[in-house]
Parts: structure tokens; C-alpha cells; sequence
């Protein structure tokens, strides 16, 4: 028999990953037992795992070699005392270009200032100053990592002035980077546009502060894709009432959904949007699940393995 797998997920996620869990085995060169009833006959060596699934005790599974995570983002999961088996986040391609496109939309949106076309059509042509090329706008990318690293050098080619911080020091081609709280705050004091990318751990909650945001240039913008957590809520609607930040685009927020009367929705300078900058695809993303799975069986160790210590 092959290995015995448990997908562990909301309901609705089964029928759209099966077939490209399968087709992946397959490819793979592997015949797995794969289930989504956590209750199956068997003892399971993987347990593929999103939050929301039957899963959330870790304890009865005795032989798992290791969990798969469908989430790049694994703060759900991390912390959970009942998991001792090696836990992996999800690397794919499909994830990556989405989180790619989505940030490139964002930033060209603040670059070219479109919103005095896209909501202020009155039937006055103003043919303003064009708006400076995109070497002269500096875009930092907080997280040089899978998706960080990609979106940096995503704006690089498209011509920005591209800066990455990260905890330890990271070389990207072309790309400024910097470590530490002084390598932050440098970093932060000449950014235009500021693009977060950081995983939710204890280190990285509340790490735009109204300290550091403040070390923001004036008129600076935010996309953040990252987590909610990595903001204080409070300091950023201060900082945007002020008008010290000019805008805010925000995916993610630290309740999900965002409650209705939350003052972000009806803010004018932030634009909320539900979570959706870049989603697993179930097509791609298979393959990363069989080939983990591929080198457990083989004994080789897995990838993107998640440090539990540092939380990501
Ligand atoms: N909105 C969405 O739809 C969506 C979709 C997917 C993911 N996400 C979010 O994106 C996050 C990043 O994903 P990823 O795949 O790029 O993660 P990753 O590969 O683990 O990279 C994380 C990056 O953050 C840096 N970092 C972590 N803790 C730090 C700290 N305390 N100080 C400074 N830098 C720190 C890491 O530094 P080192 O390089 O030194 O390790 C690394 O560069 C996920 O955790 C998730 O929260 C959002």
C-alpha cells in the first residue's frame, strides 16, 4: 500500500483538489491511499491541512510524517502543541503570480495616481504633469521571501527603485536590501510606496507602529497583502486622518471578514479588498504536496519546511 493521506480542509475544498492531488501522485510515480474522512481505517503518514478541515488535534495521528500545509501562511497552524511532525508551507507558482500581478496593480495604481481618472471624470480635460517615470519611485518590499522576493524583482522590471528588508540580510539582484531595526527604519525613511509581505508571528505583530510609520515620508502609500497583525490598526487610521499617509490599500485585516462598521470600508483613503490577492491554485499547487510527499518516501528531507521557533 502506499502512502496514507488525510486532506484536512472546509468541505467545499475536496472535490476541487482531488483530481489535481491525483493527477500529481500520479506524475509522481506515487499510489496513495488519499481520503478527506479524518475517521478512515487507516493511520495516516500526511496529513494535507488548511484551517477550517476536521483537523485542529494533532494528537491521535501517531505515525504522520509530516503536515502539509495548502496556506503559504501557517500562523493557524504553527503554534499548535498537539502537532510534533515536521510542518510544510505551501510554495506555487500559481500563488506566486497572483500575489505578483496583484501587488504590480496596486503600485502602477499609486504610481500613475489613476484614481484622479478612474473617479474624477467631470468633464474638465486637465492635462496635468505627466507623473514621474518608475526609477524615480522607491517601492519597498517588506518579506524577501517566496512571494516578497518575487514581487520585488517583478517591480524591478518593471523600472522601479526597488528596496527588500527581511530578517536576515537577503541578496536580490538589483534590489537594495536591509536587516534590522536601523536597516528598517533606513529603509522606511525613503519609501514612496510600501508593500508588506511579512508572515503574522509574536515578532512581526504591530510592526508598523506609529513610530515607524511615522519614519514614512509624507504622502507615502501601503499595500498590504501580508496580515492584518502586522499593522496597528489604530496608528494607521491616524496616520491616514492626518493625511501623513496618503493611502492604504489592505487585503488582510486582523478579524476576517472585516466587520461591516470597521472604519476601514468607509475610509477615503484605504481601499479594502476581501483577502484575494493571491489564492493556492489547486492546479499547480498539487505538484509541491506529491513531491513532498515523494521525498518523504524516499527519505530526503522535505521542502519549505516551516521553523516553528521563528513562527514561518
Ligand atoms: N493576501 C494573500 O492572499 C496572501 C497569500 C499568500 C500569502 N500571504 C502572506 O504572505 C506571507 C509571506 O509569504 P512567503 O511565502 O513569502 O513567506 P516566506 O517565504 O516564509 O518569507 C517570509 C519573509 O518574511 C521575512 N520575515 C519573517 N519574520 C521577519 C521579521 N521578524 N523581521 C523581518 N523579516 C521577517 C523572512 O525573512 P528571512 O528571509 O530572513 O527568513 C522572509 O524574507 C505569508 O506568511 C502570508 O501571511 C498572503
Amino acid at each position: 500500500m502506499g502512502p496514507r493521506i488525510l486532506f484536512s480542509a472546509p468541505e467545499a475544498q475536496w472535490p476541487l483538489w482531488r483530481p489535481h492531488l491525483i493527477a500529481a501522485f500520479a506524475a509522481a510515480g506515487i499510489e496513495p491511499a488519499l481520503t478527506d474522512d479524518p475517521a478512515g481505517p487507516w493511520t495516516f503518514d500526511y496529513i494535507v491541512y488548511q484551517p477550517g478541515g476536521p483537523v485542529t488535534d494533532f494528537t491521535p495521528f501517531t505515525r504522520l510524517k509530516a503536515v502539509l500545509s495548502l496556506w503559504a501562511g501557517v500562523e493557524g497552524i504553527a503554534p499548535n502543541p498537539t502537532l510534533t511532525a515536521p510542518l510544510c508551507r505551501m510554495v506555487d507558482p500559481g500563488l506566486t503570480r497572483g500575489m505578483v500581478e496583484w501587488v504590480a496593480a496596486h503600485v502602477l495604481r499609486y504610481h500613475l495616481g489613476l484614481d484622479a481618472f478612474l473617479f474624477g471624470q467631470d468633464g474638465v480635460w486637465r492635462h496635468g504633469e505627466a507623473p514621474p517615470l518608475a526609477p524615480a519611485r522607491t517601492v519597498t518590499v517588506l518579506g524577501l521571501g517566496e512571494l516578497g522576493r518575487a514581487v520585488a524583482l517583478s517591480l524591478l522590471a518593471l523600472g522601479f527603485d526597488v528596496q527588500g528588508w527581511s530578517r536576515r540580510r537577503r541578496e536580490v539582484p538589483g534590489v537594495r536590501s536591509f536587516a534590522g531595526d536601523d536597516g528598517l527604519a533606513d529603509a522606511l525613511a525613503r519609501t514612496e510606496i510600501l508593500v508588506t509581505l511579512l508572515p503574522a508571528t509574536p515578532e512581526t505583530e504591530n510592526l508598523l507602529d506609529a513610530r515607524r510609520l511615522a519614519l514614512l515620508p509624507e504622502g507615502a502609500r501601503l499595500v498590504n497583502p501580508g496580515r492584518g497583525g502586522l499593522i496597528d490598526d489604530a496608528a494607521l487610521l491616524a496616520a491616514l486622518d492626518s493625511g501623513r499617509l496618503a493611502h492604504a490599500t489592505l487585503d488582510v485585516f486582523r478579524q476576517e471578514p472585516l466587520p461591516p462598521g470597521h472604519p476601514f470600508w468607509a475610509h477615503p483613503r484605504v481601499t479594502v479588498t476581501p483577502h484575494v490577492a493571491a489564492e493556492t491554485r489547486p492546479e499547480t499547487a498539487a505538484d509541491t504536496i506529491a513531491e513532498n510527499v515523494r521525498r518523504g518516501e524516499a527519505g530526503l528531507p522535505f521542502l519549505h519546511v516551516v521553523d516553528r521557533t521563528a513562527g514561518y
